[in-house]
């Protein structure tokens, strides 16, 4: 097996193998070449895995896809280690790994807040981080990639709705605690079925998370199950005991169980959807490959790597078996011939818009993609003419920034049933049915993220002292996504905060002469009383500077400005000591959407998301930074 650390060839053998490595790791101190480990010849870079524990079957999934993943590539090698469970131990794992010359980290963290300081010591040292499963906060690691375990659970709760049309009693298992994953997997699955009438939910507790426990409650509980519908457990591990119990019961006729996980192998989701013993499973991705992919770009310094992949899930029956299967084992091959891609954009109506606009022009060259962009002057209907037109060209892929989140559904299903996929770039849709499938993936910035970035740089930085804060919001154009999510993001925050309020509230619609706008209607009827402005984007925000200016009022003396983009022009605002902060929104994402248009042509799955790189500055670092920024 290439690659292997002791050279044992037998995949089976593996947790034992990580077992004894985790213990052998956890004994070598930091001494490099001591402890038995030999770099292979002819081999040019070592991944080190620090796995949380090796006790979650998916866990050692992970470790043998990125295994698999590794035995067929010539030059790289892996050492894993289990840190089982503790946190403690696994920062002593990563200082092993590191002693023992790893070029790249990829860790799974049993703790994220614990081993936050120890991923950004390594990653500040210059190891590459691909950070999964669960995301560390802040942004001091290079790659994070994990699925979306609300969604998955929503995407069980859809399916067990639909077949509760009439009605029914469904019994959910829940772990005693649940893990974060079974719990986001619940909270999906409960407002999924909300939407649903005349539905009961019976929950049952279980002392542990495993096959025994479900097996154990379903037979003491003999008489919820009896009068159940469907039965949801939120992993494979549960559904086996599940589907063993009522098979035992005699009831498997009657009780449809439905689960989350969908792993490959004997008894496992897929194989009992295959057996009929499950109606449906939810599958978790477990990010091995992607990880491996990404790694292999990021060893090689290649452009166009996110910051954050959000992997896909599907929902898998009988109906789809067939097609799910074949999807999953597909081979990716990238023929190198050119693309041809349709790009809709929202318009010219800021500076970032015109960086994101040359972005992806140049990209296009470097990636061998003919483009063909329309700029739809913030109409969507122009949009929609846009679309069709690709459709009538027959290009490879359709790409798309709507001006608004919804009204998509009816273009999109004509591209879909033109068998052209279609990538949402920058923002995102709304969509009738998400089940549909009309769109293959997002890329781009997380708007929420920014906007509660906004609010805790508020937070930190305007003490909410001497009275409630007053905020006045300048928001970008109604029904955008960015508009919406970053309004989302910051009154989540803001909600924390009760020594700040949001005073006033206009759209500017993102534009320099609508943020001017804004502040001329308020003092129209107001005389200036607000301490914080907050804007949706830069140029609305160096508007409102401008007619702030005009009527003697000074920004950052009389009222503390944050905006969203962090262009040269806020860096230049920040220097003149004018704008407080900027929050970054990064519009040069055209490697990245091209790297996915031709991972997408090659026949690779899309995530369901895939998101930029992004940061937070203020007057501190302003005058450092500005030389280095590029648009
Ligand atoms: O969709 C991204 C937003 O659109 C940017 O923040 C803004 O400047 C723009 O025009």
């Amino acid at each position: 097996m290439r690659g292997a650390v002791f050279g044992i060839k037998r995949i089976y053998l593996l947790p034992v193998l990580i077992l004894m490595l985790g213990l052998m790791l956890t004994g070598c101190g930091s001494q490099g070449q001591s402890g038995g480990f030999i770099k292979k010849e002819g081999v040019s870079s070592i991944i080190g895995v620090s796995q949380a524990n090796m006790r979650e079957e998916w866990r050692v999934a992970l470790i043998n896809e990125l295994r698999q993943e590794i035995d067929a590539s010539e030059d790289i090698q892996i050492i894993t280690s289990d840190a089982t469970g503790s946190a403690k131990k696994q920062i002593q794992d990563i200082d092993n790994l590191i002693g023992y010359g790893i070029d790249l980290l990829i860790i799974s963290p049993c703790d994220e807040k614990e081993l936050a300081d120890k991923i950004k010591e390594v990653y500040d040292s210059g190891i590459p981080v691909i950070v999964m499963d669960r995301a560390v906060e802040g942004f001091d690691y290079t790659l994070y990639i994990g699925p979306d375990n609300e969604v998955i659970g929503q995407q069980a709760g859809n399916y067990v709705g639909g077949l509760l049309s009439d009605g029914g009693k469904v019994v959910e298992l829940l772990g005693r605690p649940s893990s974060i994953q079974g719990s986001e997997r619940l909270s999906g699955f409960r407002k999924a079925l909300d939407g649903f009438d005349n539905i009961e939910v019976q929950k049952l507790y279980l002392d542990s998370e495993s096959k025994d426990a479900a097996y154990d409650i379903m037979v003491s509980a003999r008489k919820f199950i009896e009068e159940a519908d469907v039965i949801f457990a939120y992993s494979d591990s549960m559904a086996l005991g599940v589907c063993d119990a009522v098979r035992e019961m005699g009831l498997e006729e009657k009780v449809k169980i439905v689960d989350c996980d969908g792993f490959k192998g004997a008894d496992e989701g897929i194989d009992l959807v295959k057996q009929g013993r499950l109606a449906a499973t939810v599958s978790c991705p477990i990010g091995g490959k992607e990880a491996f992919d990404y790694a292999v770009s990021i060893l090689g310094n290649e452009s166009g790597v996110p910051k954050q992949v959000i992997l896909r899930s599907s929902l898998i029956t009988l109906d789809n078996l067939e097609e799910s299967i074949a999807r999953m084992n597909q081979p990716v091959y990238d023929d190198g011939r050119t693309i041809r891609v349709g790009y809709s954009q929202v318009g010219k109506e800021s500076n970032w818009r015109l960086a994101n606009t040359k972005s992806i022009e140049d990209a296009a060259k470097k990636f061998n993609i003919d483009l063909h962009m329309e700029i739809a002057d913030q109409s969507q209907q122009k949009q929609f003419e846009a679309i069709r037109q690709f459709i009538d060209e027959k290009v490879d892929v359709i790409v798309v920034s709507p001006v608004v989140e919804t009204g998509w559904d009816e273009v999109l299903r004509e591209a879909k049933s033109a068998g052209i996929p279609v990538i949402m770039s920058d923002r995102n849709v709304s969509l009738e049915n998400s089940e549909e499938n009309l769109t293959t993936t997002y890329l781009g910035a997380d708007f929420m993220e920014e906007g509660r970035r906004a609010m805790r740089w508020i937070r930190d930085n305007v003490p909410a002292e001497g009275g409630k804060k007053k905020i006045l919001e300048i928001m970008g154009n109604e029904g955008a996504s960015p508009t919406e999510e970053r309004g989302r993001g910051f009154r989540e925050i803001l909600s924390e905060n009760p020594g700040y309020g949001i005073a006033y509230s206009e759209h500017g619609d993102f534009t320099f002469d609508g943020g001017r706008q804004v502040i001329r209607d308020y003092l129209a009827e107001n005389e200036w009383d607000i301490d914080i402005i907050f804007s949706h984007n830069d140029d609305m925000a160096l508007g409102a500077i401008k007619e702030l200016k005009e009527h003697g009022i000074y920004p950052d003396t009389d009222v503390r400005i944050v905006s969203v983009d962090a262009t040269k022009d806020a860096f230049e605002a920040m220097v003149k000591k004018e704008l407080s902060c900027a929050v970054e929104c990064n519009p040069v994402i055209g490697d990245q959407l091209m790297k996915a248009i031709r991972d997408l042509c090659g026949g690779k799955q899309m995530p369901f998301r895939i998101i930029t790189d992004e940061k937070i500055y203020d007057q501190s670092v302003a005058e450092e930074l500005i030389r280095k920024r590029i648009y």
